[in-house]
């Protein structure tokens, strides 16, 4: 029977979700512009400049009006230009039209990225799949039957903070006793060495 693991994960979730902004908020444009930064970048230094972001341009209507080298000039360091410049006509295609219900319509919106707001933004029953909550399911072996934003959500912390890639902790998961099919048996990397 395959494991059912909603309730261990949400209540880790629930004790150790880090607060970030993007969390506490339901507006798709915060959670879009978060989902790009955060594609390239790593979650801390995300922070700093996705509330500088919202304070500047805290609309998609805003960001659309802006110009464009104002726009790469903000975004400096967190990546592809190209993802600036398609997040500006993402926004221009909302701020004219408003969301489409296929958000994967939309400039430089891609599965994941589509699935994201969907989920925490609309509040779809939708998984977005990256790296970390990939890896997360197929060490586990289990895939959600009914993904609520908080599972997506949860996931991506599970495998953010405590499923790493190279050095899982699986005596401080909240899944290795609960059926996960890998619990301490996924391989850590030994420690980096220099050359011989
Ligand atoms: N990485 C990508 N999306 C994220 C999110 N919503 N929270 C934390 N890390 C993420």
């Amino acid at each position: 029977m395959p494991a059912v693991l909603e309730g261990p994960l949400l209540a880790w979730y629930g004790r150790q979700a880090r607060d970030l902004p993007w969390r506490r908020t339901r507006d798709p444009y915060a959670i879009l512009v978060s989902e790009v930064m955060l594609q390239q970048t790593q979650v801390v230094r995300v922070v700093p400049r996705f509330e500088a972001w919202m304070a500047r341009w805290p609309t998609a209507a805003a960001l659309a009006a802006a110009s464009l080298a104002d726009v790469l000039a903000a975004w400096v360091g967190l990546g592809y230009n190209r993802r600036a410049v398609r997040l500006r006509e993402a926004c221009a295609v909302v701020a004219r039209d408003g969301w489409p219900a296929d958000l994967s319509s939309l400039p430089g919106i891609g599965p994941y990225t589509a699935a994201a707001v969907g989920a925490f933004a609309f509040g779809r029953e939708e998984l977005p799949v990256d790296t970390n909550v990939r890896r997360v399911l197929e060490r586990t072996g289990w895939t959600p039957a009914v993904p609520t934003p908080q599972v997506g959500q949860a996931l991506m912390e599970l495998g953010a903070l405590v499923c790493r890639a190279r050095a899982a902790a699986c005596g401080d998961c909240p899944l290795a006793g609960a059926g996960c099919a890998s619990a301490g048996r996924v391989a850590v990397a030994p420690r980096r060495r220099g050359p011989a």
